[in-house]
């Protein structure tokens, strides 16, 4: 072996051991398909790995081949004439014809078992509707009459039949930990379900290219624990009649946001109330939202407040217009009003 070669084969030694840490890592990740949270998610990860393994034991079996053959019949200094030719080999041709259909049927039983379980929501399914938009999520459970973004409240245990659709071009629903990616496409409906099986906080993506900002339309999945999910439904049912005893300063911002001084009524709904716009994400219960503007900015006063002024410097290409025109003291009002709706 020469140096060049040596050199080159630690090389791609350190490579494969760089890669083998990296993918063991994936296991860490908050979005990663390899630890799943929900019968879906396992079905389609045993499913993967199931694949994988055979293609590992077909690829490392056909090099390990090869390589015998490679060195046992190098040619050799000294060696006489053609090695002996064979032509056709009967039990050879009907075993590597046999094999791969062995491998490829065991291989699609439970693919479209898995097809169709991964499909077909089971029976008690709570429903929602989910809607992409650029560059965000909507969220309509037409059985409890809510309709809310970004942050999808779910009951642990129980599973979540998904109506999944597009306000404008394709997107991709994708919660890694909880299910693959299916799209959401305008003008049709697209049926998938999820399920946690722990009261936990799941991370989501859109998986579709779908503009500027998508790489910025992201949302939650909470699982709550039964009862709390019982108790959010009856909280946040009780908050669509309108936000209840707002502060002085609260009570300005709503006839701001309200009048065409903020105008994002003109945009966003706020359940209750004379703001019924339905371009943006309905803000009802925004007060409660763990983030901001579709995930990407924790809910806090001062990041609400810079994103209102201008939501360009957060969002590329958002249809969201800046409102870096108002005062401080009206900006400060109408954060202290959407704060509030909780
Ligand atoms: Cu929506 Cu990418």
């Amino acid at each position: 072996m020469g140096k060049w070669t040596r050199r080159r084969n630690v090389r791609l030694g350190f490579a494969a051991l760089l890669a083998g840490t990296l993918l063991a890592g994936c296991s860490t990740l908050p979005q990663t398909p390899l630890d799943p949270k929900g019968p879906v998610a396992q079905t389609q990860t045993g499913l993967l790995l199931y694949t994988l393994y055979i293609a590992m034991a077909i690829g490392i079996s056909v090099t390990a081949a090869l390589l015998y053959v490679v060195v046992r019949f190098r040619d050799r200094p000294g060696q006489a004439g053609v090695p002996r030719q064979i032509r056709g080999n009967h039990v050879l041709e009907i075993i590597w014809t046999v094999i791969p259909i062995l491998i490829l049927v065991s291989v699609a039983f439970p693919t479209v078992e898995a097809a169709f379980a991964t499909a077909t929501p089971p029976d008690g399914a709570l429903t929602v509707r989910a809607t992409g938009y650029r560059w965000w999520f909507a969220f309509e459970y037409p059985e409890l009459g809510i309709v809310t973004a970004n942050e999808l409240r779910i009951p642990a245990g129980r599973p979540v039949r998904l109506e999944l659709t597009s306000n404008d071009v394709i997107h991709s629903f994708w919660v890694p930990k909880l299910a693959g990616k299916t799209d959401m496409i305008p003008g049709r409906v697209n049926i998938a379900w999820i399920q946690a099986d722990e009261p936990d906080t799941y991370l989501g993506q859109c998986a579709e290219f779908c503009g500027d900002s998508h790489a910025n339309m992201r949302f939650t999945v909470k699982a709550l624990p039964p009862d709390e999910f019982d108790q959010w439904v009856r909280d946040r049912q009780a908050l669509a009649q309108g936000p209840s005893e707002l502060s002085a300063m609260a009570a300005r911002g709503r006839d701001l946001f309200e009048s065409t001084t903020g105008n994002c009524w003109a945009c966003h709904t706020i359940d209750g109330t004379k703001a019924q716009g339905v371009v943006g994400p309905n803000l009802t219960d925004v007060g409660q939202r763990s983030t901001i503007a579709a995930g990407i900015l924790e809910n806090t006063y001062e990041n609400m407040k810079a994103w209102i002024k201008n939501p360009a410097d957060f969002k590329p290409g958002t249809t969201m217009p800046s409102h870096a025109r108002l005062p401080e003291q009206d900006l400060d009002a109408i954060v202290e009003y959407l704060q509030s709706l909780k």
